[in-house]
């Protein structure tokens, strides 16, 4: 199965609109794509008690998990902040290596521009047991 990139960077900024920061202002939109061709979406869920915020990454991955997928291909995360690209925070990268190196991130932004890298190229040395 092919990925269709452009795809998925639409559903990204789509759900992005949903997002909740009112503290940051800062709103992020993903969307990752199983091996069973299904995308899920999440955005970042912020707190007043800050540390609790989850960003839109791994609230996209626990959607895709609590609907059954385990495999997926690619996750794809926009920003709308110039020409800056969305760049997952550590913490994300290690929650989209425990589902498989191979995952490609599609960094991208509002006005569609996008770069994409492997996550175990983003995570190298990534925690393991
Ligand atoms: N954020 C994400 O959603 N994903 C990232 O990879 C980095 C940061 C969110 C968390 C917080 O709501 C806002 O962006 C500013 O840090």
């Amino acid at each position: 199965m092919k990925i269709d990139v452009k795809n998925l960077i639409e559903q990204a900024k789509k759900v992005r609109e949903n997002a909740y920061a009112p503290y940051s202002k800062f709103k992020v939109g993903a969307a990752i794509l199983a091996e069973s061709g299904n995308v899920y979406t999440g955005v970042n869920v912020e707190n007043v008690s800050f540390g609790l915020t989850v960003c839109a990454e791994r609230n996209a991955i626990f959607n895709a998990v609590a609907n059954g997928e385990k495999k997926f291909k690619a996750i794809a995360v926009v920003i709308d902040s110039g020409d800056d690209l969305a760049i997952p925070c550590g913490a994300c990268r290690q929650v989209i290596y425990e589902f498989g190196k191979d995952i490609d991130v599609i960094m991208a932004n509002a006005s569609g521009k996008y770069e994409i890298n492997k996550i175990s190229e983003l995570l190298p040395k990534a925690f393991s047991f």
